[in-house]
């Protein structure tokens, strides 16, 4: 049993107004009274501090602030941590906020599709993607997903240690793949997809991080980034064109979407370099978070032997003739499975989101100016102790019913919020959902005993790199 935890205000956190209102009255404070995280040397700023010890560095933003400074190398980023102070970004002040550096960043890399481009051409695209992600279309998806799971696991020898984020991220490129193409893409590109993605993911990651001149330097690592960039838009420009000459129409999936799209101020077929980046956008949303959340979920499990066992238990009291597990369309279907992907998600989220101001805006008590970048870390919010009892403990009993507990408003937010949240949220859930009933409902899989996880950060969200984990039938 968890109590709940009193949501704390900005204004507890700035202390009572007339602590900085001076004799003239109230007044908003400006953007140099925000203070800085300490630990920022000189030319580097916090860089070292994100690059050695994130998580904790991310961690203990809350305590410094509402609105916090950090400084990627001498560019300051300011860093949202009350939970309504964020929602006012997504939501309420959302109009005077664009995509920040990380997705400028992003677009040598991915281009210009729904995860980069802001604006008109942004609302146009996530409109064409939505089409795709019916809870009809992710119902069927589930049942897809179900069945791949089992073909992947018939390879599992009893006892034998599977590495099991190698083996979650095969079968994310695989269904993303079917959600994008359903059976249309070419024989091949899955496999060469499945090799050039993470080199890409782990780019995506880092090079927003540094500034724009490594870009155009003879590093190792840009060149292998750009030459993965390269490869997998031969790739997708290849089963892309295939799906126009063969069946354009499709199944209802992402790229039937797209080709079926016109432009409505010219009617024209979308470009075709823009079908491209759409389906490049989907393909890394679609295989960034999913893989490294299950496999800790996995993590969590084998160590909690008893949240294991009793979410095993549900699984195989649900299962229905015909493979009919409920998955996404029932909320209340399989409550304590839900509990596991939910306190997974809890404890490992995407750790930096930016946006920048497109116009002054007041938030809290401080006046941004227009140009200001800022982030909100969904870690940081999500392992904060004022709202969540021992917030470093794997307790999906928290996340049941009747524990009394319930994340305050606007401090649970995996998908993030506002008109950029996540558009794969559901088909994500439902995904999820979907990999856990059809491993856990034939088999369990222990930690092999010399096995030396440790967290990487080659994805937004850090996966467990070395999780050698036993599958046992049951
Ligand atoms: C555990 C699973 C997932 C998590 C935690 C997650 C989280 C996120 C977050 C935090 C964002 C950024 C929101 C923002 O900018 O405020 C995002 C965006 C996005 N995600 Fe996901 N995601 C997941 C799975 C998926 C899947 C399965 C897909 C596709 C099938 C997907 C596609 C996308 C796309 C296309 C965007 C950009 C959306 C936009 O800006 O309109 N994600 N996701």
């Amino acid at each position: 049993m968890h109590p709940a935890q009193p949501a704390i205000t900005s204004a507890q956190w700035w202390g009572s107004p007339a602590a900085w209102s001076d004799v003239k009255g109230w007044r908003v404070r400006t953007i140099e009274d925000v203070p800085t995280a300490p630990g920022a040397l000189p030319g580097v700023g916090h860089l070292h501090r994100l690059a050695g010890q994130r998580l904790r560095f991310l961690e203990s933003l809350p305590g410094v602030g509402p609105l916090v400074r950090i400084r990627l190398g001498t560019a300051p980023v300011y860093v949202v941590t009350d939970p309504v102070l964020v929602h006012q970004v997504q939501s309420s002040k959302g109009r005077s906020f664009g995509r920040g550096k990380q997705f400028e960043r992003m677009i040598p890399l991915l281009g210009h599709g729904v995860i980069t481009s802001d604006g008109e051409l942004y609302h146009r695209q996530r409109r064409v993607i939505q089409q795709a992600f019916t809870p009809a279309h992710i119902e069927r998806h589930a049942a897809s997903i179900r069945r791949r799971t089992r073909e992947l696991c018939a390879d599992w020898t009893p006892g034998r240690p599977v590495d099991v984020l190698e083996v979650m991220k095969a079968l994310s490129v695989a269904v993303t793949a079917e959600t994008l193409f359903s059976n249309r893409m070419p024989d091949g590109v899955l496999a060469q997809l499945h090799r050039v993605l993470p080199v890409i993911e782990r780019a995506a990651v880092e090079r927003p991080m540094l500034p724009k001149v490594v870009d155009r330097l003879p590093l190792p690592f840009v060149r292998r980034g750009d030459e993965a960039v390269a490869r997998m838009r031969a790739l997708v420009g290849e089963a892309v064109a295939a799906c126009r000459e063969r069946s354009p129409e499709g199944d209802g999936d992402v790229v039937a979407c797209l080709l079926a799209a016109h432009d409505p101020d010219t009617g024209r077929p979308l470009a075709d370099e823009l079908i491209c980046d759409e389906v490049i956008a989907m393909l890394i949303g679609g295989v960034a978070n999913v893989p490294t959340t299950l496999s800790w979920a996995w993590y969590h499990l084998a160590l909690r032997p008893g949240a294991e066992r009793r979410m095993l238990a549900e699984i195989a009291e649900s299962a229905e003739p015909g493979d009919a597990v409920p998955t996404s369309t029932d909320p209340q279907a399989l409550p304590y499975t839900r509990a596991v992907m939910y306190e997974t998600m809890r404890l490992h989220s995407v750790q930096l989101v930016t946006q920048r101001t497109t116009a002054a805006v007041e938030l809290g008590d401080v006046m941004l100016p227009s140009g200001t970048d800022t982030a909100y870390s969904q870690h940081s919010l999500h392992t904060d102790p004022h709202f969540c009892h021992r917030p470093e403990a794997f307790s999906p009993e928290r996340w049941l019913p009747d524990s009394g507990w319930k994340p305050p408003r606007h401090a649970f937010v995996p998908f993030g919020g506002g008109r950029f949240k996540c558009v794969g949220d559901n088909f994500a859930l439902a995904e999820m959902l979907a990999t856990l009933v059809a491993v856990g409902s034939s088999w369990r899989l222990t930690l092999q005993p010399d096995a030396r996880v440790r967290t990487s950060v080659r994805e937004p969200i850090p996966g467990p790199r070395g999780l050698m984990l036993i599958p046992k039938p049951i």
